[in-house]
């Protein structure tokens, strides 16, 4: 069987029409009917009802066409990745969601570009979600996220846990208190979580440190961004839970209070494609673990 088979499987399950799939293949019908004999065939299995109008998949072949599919967009996936993997070029391309500007990602940059100032970096703001996508175009190298995305074409290492604590309106009640919050002293408050989209996304681990506790909070408000719901927040709209490195965002109208309960983090991942092991890559990690040592920030070493 080759890829060639599945591209014309996938073109007659999607068109449920010989005609239109040859059309749509730039060959002719008869060849398109051929190789779909030689298919099942091989495989020993009718894939397609032949006597359906439009024509229906059976069992096997609605089998062999989402695994065909996942197959074939592996195959352009690792088209893009090896083209830019294979170009020698001193550049890294790195993307970042927001919140991690508010850490140690411009120390790491400043001094990353201070070390190594023949390699040209570009920054592009993104969900981790978008990362993913973006490593697997070659649109980025490295991508600095939140979310424990699974994916057989990347490798994701964990640089660190970082600490949640709650941003509240200034001279809120809450801020009186003399010790840490605990997640149910947020109950009757509005939660305002970000990212709405695309998710899973850091609202979905907030989410999940309430529902884990069986807290169920009496209003949300999911908005678009980190900036929005800080700006919320000052404006009085509810409170929100947000990485610990927040509270270097200094703002006149928003009180940052940690949290009781110490094991509410949210990881900070440095992800790659699986197979790339360039020496920019090597050193931007290196150096990361250079300047957590320098600054005391527990973590774990694991090298690429
Ligand atoms: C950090 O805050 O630990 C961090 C943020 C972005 C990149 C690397 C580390």
């Amino acid at each position: 069987m080759e890829l060639r088979h599945l591209r014309y499987f996938v073109a007659v399950a999607e068109e449920k029409n010989f005609t239109r799939a040859a059309k749509r293949l730039f060959i002719a019908q008869p060849p398109l009917s051929r190789q779909m004999q030689q298919l099942e065939e091989e495989l020993g299995v009718s894939l397609i009802e032949r006597d359906s109008r439009p024509l229906r998949l059976t069992e096997a072949g609605r089998f062999f066409y989402s695994h065909a599919q996942q197959l074939l967009g592996e195959a352009a996936d690792l088209k893009s990745m090896t083209q830019r993997v294979g170009k020698i070029e001193r550049t890294l391309s790195i993307g970042f969601v927001a919140s991690t500007l508010y850490g140690m990602l411009p120390k790491i940059i400043r001094r990353f570009r201070s070390e190594y100032n023949a390699v040209e970096i570009s920054l592009h703001e993104m969900t981790t979600m978008e990362q993913i996508q973006a490593l697997k175009d070659g649109r980025i190298d490295v991508g600095f996220g939140r979310i424990r995305y699974e994916d057989s074409s990347i490798r994701r290492i964990v640089l660190r846990e970082e600490r949640l604590i709650v941003a509240l309106p200034v001279g809120h009640p809450l801020t009186e208190s003399a010790t840490p919050l605990s997640l149910k002293d947020l109950i009757h408050e509005t939660l305002i979580v970000f990212p709405k989209a695309p998710r899973p996304s850091f609202a979905d681990q907030v989410l999940a440190a309430f529902s884990d506790r069986a807290i169920h909070l009496e209003k949300i408000l999911e908005v678009r961004e980190l900036q929005i719901a800080v700006g919320l927040v000052a404006a009085g709209e509810g409170i929100a839970i947000v990485p610990a490195s927040l509270q270097g965002m200094k703002r006149n109208d928003v009180s940052y209070m940690e949290l009781g309960e110490k094991h509410t983090t949210s990881p900070i991942i440095f992800s790659v494609r699986m197979s790339d092991q360039s020496d920019e890559l090597r050193k931007l990690l290196r150096l990361i673990y250079d300047v957590y040592d320098a600054e005391n920030i527990p973590h774990v070493k694991e090298f690429l």
